[in-house]
């Protein structure tokens, strides 16, 4: 191989990586952007749909959470999402499950209503990694 033609593909080579490095850049920003923007929505539902029994925090004190009477008009124990020993035996498929049938699907309380119809998949996921990020203690 010649020198220059050498020098040539060391200079193609090097443009090559050199404008790779900014599109690998933007798509790390772009899905890093995408997935605050998911935690933003799935804040905004979560505090529209079920910040009512589960508060704003996930501590289980929303307005709604005392009304919560079974069959024998006993209290219902709502969870503490923030309790993150309790929060983390159970997996995000579960909890997606959870969310999508209802708390009776996956043996708990049929308050936990599901969400299946009112929501895409795509919407309960964002809930899941969102209700993550409420576990403090
Ligand atoms: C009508 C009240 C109510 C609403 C609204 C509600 N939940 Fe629940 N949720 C419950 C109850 C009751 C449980 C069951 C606790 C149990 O049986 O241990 C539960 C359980 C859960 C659990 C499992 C936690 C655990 O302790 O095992 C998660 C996660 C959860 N809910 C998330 C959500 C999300 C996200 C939303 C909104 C899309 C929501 N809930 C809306 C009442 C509610």
């Amino acid at each position: 191989m010649s020198k220059s033609l050498r020098t040539k593909i060391r200079s193609r080579l090097w443009i090559w990586t050199a404008s790779a490095i900014p599109a690998v850049a933007a798509l790390a920003l772009i899905s890093t952007c995408a997935r605050a923007a998911d935690l933003t929505a799935a804040a905004g539902s979560y505090s529209d749909t079920c910040a009512k029994c589960h508060g704003p925090a996930g501590k289980g004190d929303g307005p709604k959470a005392a009304e919560l009477k079974d069959k024998d008009g006993k209290p219902v124990a709502i969870g503490d999402l923030s309790d993150c020993a309790k929060m983390s035996k159970i997996t995000d498929d579960e909890m997606f499950k959870e969310l999508k049938e209802g708390g009776a699907s996956v043996g708990k309380s049929k308050f936990m209503t599901p969400y299946g119809d009112a929501m895409e998949d795509d919407e309960i996921k964002g809930l899941v990694a969102y209700v993550r990020t409420l576990c403090k203690k």
